[in-house]
């Protein structure tokens, strides 16, 4: 069959053998532009030589399911096809294009950077070869005839290559990388070998090249024109991901001229640690795909650099090139910018675990060609980056055999990598032995285990030798913290260990960014969206940046969870610590600003030493000013000078301590006996919008009944429920007991449980409240009922206690009391009110200005903020739980002010609304603002991948007494 290629184990035919990505000043020929294109249903197309004038027009690069032909398709694990290697459906979307070019040169090499998955290429009707590995370069020698020349692609959607790109991503398909014609270098390949010995300060520099007669020339170095093999010695300045120093070069052949950069730098494991020039190097990582909403994994220049300056801005240093290598232009975007790289083959077999590992690859002899390959054309093209300091032989893959003498293909691709460059370590992390890598990796291990191997106390392997092989290595966390929907939480915990443990050098995030297409109905889609037979839902969407890339709270937690510089203030004195691997402070300025009930009342700016790494300065502070309310103080480190990713004054690193707490303002309700509250709320009611239909009554607290209307200090309510019905003229609605949250994404997919299962099985989400009275005493009004959902007997008791304070507040005590069984965290304990729509914006004195929950709350901090109720929205794709600010003093919402200690939530919709959604298009505005004031929520957790809320952070339904002032906020 023509088609016989599609089921072949071999990675291609006709290829030129894989070398560094660079570009010379020879001729070149960007092919990229308009191509023509038509998709046929099958792999058996149309002959090569057919007439194409009709047919349509397709960018290249791009992917032909984004530009109209077909649609995405989302998969985590699964194939979306039978597992029956290497066979793949007959059903076999296939794209032709066709390019007409005039001939720049005779002879050249035409070069893709990526196809996704196999493609085969003809040049004026003579094929050429063809090729799998999607992420991968393939470059084919040609010659070409003078004038127009006719180039012909034909792209097959599934192949026996696709048994290999099981990534956790959208199946996607085309030609969508850029495709060159250059013409036949001189310079066919190098490698720059450049390393720093820390002892000495020198660089020693080498290239290796086949190119007879190569010279070298650093100017900066003084080298013009040397031999390029060296080896020179010299003293540099060394390239690390804080201080990317980078030395301009050029090597010369023939005519020919390569210019590249060069970046010194040692990477070792020593003494069970991974060092870079000598020191231990602390990964705070993220996990990259490459992806855009509209153009999936075609990325351009300005994407990349977006991810880039976005990670730097947010203190992320460290990327791991998940699952694939990626366009080669970033990394050279993250040796100037300065990133760790873990860059990772383009290999994942995961598919295979639904049917027990049986036919994987990775254990079967027939699949070592394309594995070696795979790991030859990532190292061969990545080699001369300073930025890559590891190299990652691929993901969940599985493992080789383990018989002895067994066929382990990863345990191959290590084995050739070592061999072809000794200089960087391995990683691999479905294989736990870790038997041929550099470094114990795992994904998702809990705080408890993490600590167990960052003592080296790790549960045994069975094989001694292994274990102590294993037992030597340092250990990454190549994923955790999954970021999916709201969260992660409970990421200092993790943080915490890897300063405690030389061992534990830190971890990439799962992941960078929420794959979401943008999408006319659903604003974002995900999987099965688009009607896929098998799909994994949102799954797709779980990064740290929204599709769009607009940071997520989760991305700012992250942030100040990993701040290279810790800020400890206490009210005489600021403690700084350097938690950098090689620079000193001097390129941050460090301000103090004290704040009175969040109004700045002094500032000033601190010198702060010269402070090397792991090195730590205590300054005092000057006297600070005596205030009346509650006070805090805030010291920031932030960039001194702008740098290529952040403009100077770009904030790094905080640090806040509480220098007065609050009082009660004289008269406040604490004290106030119930004749001055009468007074006060009388004289509210008389000055507020409200005293029409209701007279409060001197000498009680309580007003008298006038319509069914009875009045407690600024409050109304209906005599005969008891619930409140405007407070400070306000107008309230359903003011009650609430326990329920729309689950978030780790509250609905936890292992082994869901605890929004629970919750459901409760019945949390559909509670009915009974009224067991309505008390009058002096100076109160009780009210008491029971909180139980449908066919459950356990329930929950609340008793609300309003009363007026002495200066013209409501305040409320609510004491709740759990009946019957309840063996489950809770989502929140709170009050819920209706407000009406008019409320626009919110002004709050607490933690803020982000969303926060107690076990993501390190990037909160305590000030006044207002804003909008629409802005409050955090745009999760999957709609969710979202927008909660802890800890607030006060809040003025509407006419309403709300006082005490309490988590707010303010929205447009109800949390059912919320709940009931799958697109953020589900969310219609109703004629209301629905508010929460919570006592407590349940965390955050990571259970979407990984484990869930730490015990700490968990909400039992316990007894509780959650008290409230509110008041008219003019
Ligand atoms: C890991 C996998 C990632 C992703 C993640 C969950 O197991 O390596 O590709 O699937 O889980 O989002």
């Amino acid at each position: 069959m023509l088609t016989d290629y599609l089921t072949a184990y071999r990675p291609g035919d006709g290829r030129r053998a894989p070398r560094a990505a660079f570009d010379s000043d020879g001729a070149r020929l960007s092919l990229n532009g308009r191509w023509r294109f038509r998709l046929s249903p099958t792999a058996e197309g149309q002959p090569v030589d057919a007439d194409f004038s009709s047919w349509d027009e397709l960018p290249v690069p791009s992917m032909w399911q984004l530009q109209g032909y077909g649609v995405p398709a989302y998969t985590n694990v699964n194939y979306p096809f039978p597992v029956e290697p290497p066979y793949v459906p007959d059903d076999n979307p296939t794209g032709d294009y066709r390019l007409e070019f005039e001939a720049p040169f005779e002879r050249g090499v035409l070069r893709f950077e990526g196809v996704d998955s196999c493609f085969k290429v003809w040049l004026n009707g003579e094929e050429l070869g063809w090729s799998t590995g999607s992420r991968l370069p393939s470059e084919f020698d040609v010659s070409l005839r003078p004038g127009r020349n006719v180039l012909a692609v034909r792209v097959h959607q599934w192949s026996a290559a696709s048994y290999l790109e099981d990534q956790d991503m959208w199946w996607l398909s085309g030609i969508f990388r850029d495709v060159t014609l250059l013409a036949t270098p001189v310079v066919n390949d190098f490698f720059v070998h450049a390393d720093y010995d820390h002892r000495t300060g020198n660089g020693t520099l080498a290239v290796e090249t086949g190119a007879p007669g190569a010279t070298l020339s650093v100017p900066e170095l003084g080298l013009s024109g040397v031999p390029a093999a060296g080896p020179y010695t010299l003293p540099v300045e060394p390239w690390s991901a804080e201080l990317p120093r980078l030395y301009d070069a050029e090597l010369s052949a023939g005519g020919e001229s390569v210019r590249f950069r060069i970046g010194f730098r040692t990477v070792a494991v020593e003494d069970g640690v991974i060092k870079v020039n000598g020191r231990r190097v602390l990964f705070r990582g993220v996990n990259r795909h490459e992806f855009h909403p509209e153009t999936g994994r075609t990325l351009d220049e300005a994407t990349m650099r977006a991810d880039i300056e976005l990670m730097k801005r947010h203190n992320v240093n460290a990327v791991r090139t998940s699952h694939y290598p990626p366009h080669p232009r970033f990394l050279e975007l993250c040796d100037e910018y300065g990133l760790w790289v873990i860059d990772e083959c383009d290999l994942e077999t995961h598919g295979f675990h639904p049917v027990g590992w049986r036919g994987n690859p990775s254990a079967d002899a027939r699949w070592r060609e394309p594995y070696l390959d795979r790991m030859a054309r990532m190292v061969e093209r990545d080699k001369n980056h300073a930025s890559v300091v590891i190299w990652s032989l691929g993901n969940e893959s599985g493992t080789g055999s383990k018989e002895p003498g067994g066929t382990d293909n990863l345990r191959a691709m290590a084995e050739w990598a070592r061999e072809r460059d000794p200089s960087r370590p391995l990683h691999y992390e479905g294989d736990w032995d870790s038997g041929y890598v550099d470094m114990y990796s795992r994904m998702y291990a809990g705080v408890e285990e993490v600590d167990a191997i960052g003592r080296r106390e790790e549960k045994p392997l069975d094989d001694p030798a292994l274990d102590e092989h294993r037992r030597g290595l340092p250990f990454v966390l190549c994923e955790y913290a999954h970021a999916m929907g709201n969260g992660p939480g409970g990421l200092s915990e993790y943080q915490e260990l890897f300063y405690r443990h030389e061992r534990c050098q830190g971890g990439f995030v799962w992941e960078w960014i929420d794959h979401g297409f943008s999408h006319e109905r659903y604003g974002w889609a995900y999987g099965g969206d688009y009607g896929e037979e098998l799909h994994d839902g949102n799954f797709v969407t779980d990064g740290l940046v929204f599709p769009d890339r607009t940071p997520s709270p989760g991305l700012v937690e992250f942030k100040k969870v990993i701040e290279p510089v810790r800020v400890t203030v206490s009210p005489e004195s600021v403690t700084v610590t350097n938690l950098h691997d090689f620079r000193d402070l001097s390129h941050l300025s460090f301000s103090w600003a004290v704040e009175e009930e969040g109004r700045e009342v002094a500032s000033g700016v601190l010198d702060v030493p010269e402070t090397g790494p792991d090195a730590s300065v205590t300054l005092p502070l000057p006297a600070l000013p005596e205030t009346a309310a509650e006070t805090w103080l805030t010291v920031r480190a932030a960039l001194a000078a702008g740098q290529p990713w952040a403009p100077a004054g770009h904030e790094i690193a905080w640090g806040q301590c509480q220098v007065r707490s609050a009082t009660a303002a004289p008269g406040a309700s604490a004290g106030a006996t119930a004749g001055e509250s009468a007074e006060a709320s009388a004289a509210t009611a008389g000055s507020g919008p409200a005293k029409a239909s209701t007279v409060a009554v001197a000498g009680t607290s309580e007003g008298a009944s006038a319509g069914g209307e009875l009045a407690v200090g600024p409050g109304v309510f209906d005599a005969a429920t008891g619930r409140p019905l405007r407070i400070g003229g306000v107008p309230v609605e359903d003011v009650r007991l609430d326990l329920w949250r729309a689950p978030t994404d780790n509250d609905l997919r936890g292992w082994p449980t869901q605890v929004a299962t629970e919750w459901r099985r409760a019945g949390l989400d559909r509670l009915h409240h009974r009224l067991l009275g309505v008390d009058r005493t002096a100076g109160e009004l009780v009210v008491r009922s029971r909180v139980a959902a449908a066919a459950q007997d356990r329930a929950m008791l609340a008793t609300y206690r309003w009363s007026a304070t002495g200066d013209g507040g409501l305040a409320l005590t609510l004491t709740t009391e759990p009946e019957g069984e309840w063996g489950f965290p809770i989502p929140r304990l709170g009050i819920r009110a209706t407000l009406p729509a008019s409320v626009d914006t919110v002004e709050w004195y607490g933690l803020g200005p982000g969303e926060a929950y107690s076990d993501s709350v390190q990037a909160a901090r305590v000030g006044r903020y207002a804003m909008s109720v629409d802005d409050l929205q955090t745009p999760y794709v999957f709609p969710q739980e979202n927008g909660h600010r802890p800890g607030v003093r006060w809040a003025e919402l509407g006419g309403l002010r709300v006082e005490g200690l309490f988590g707010l939530t303010v929205r447009r919709w109800t949390s059912e609304d919320l709940d009931a959604a799958r697109h953020l298009t589900d969310l219609v505005p109703r004629e209301a603002v629905y508010v929460n004031l919570d006592l407590a929520q349940q965390g955050l957790g990571t259970a979407s991948c990984g484990p869930g809320v730490l015990p700490r952070y968990d909400l039992p339904a316990e007894p509780a007494t959650f008290s409230l002032t509110f008041r008219s906020a003019v």
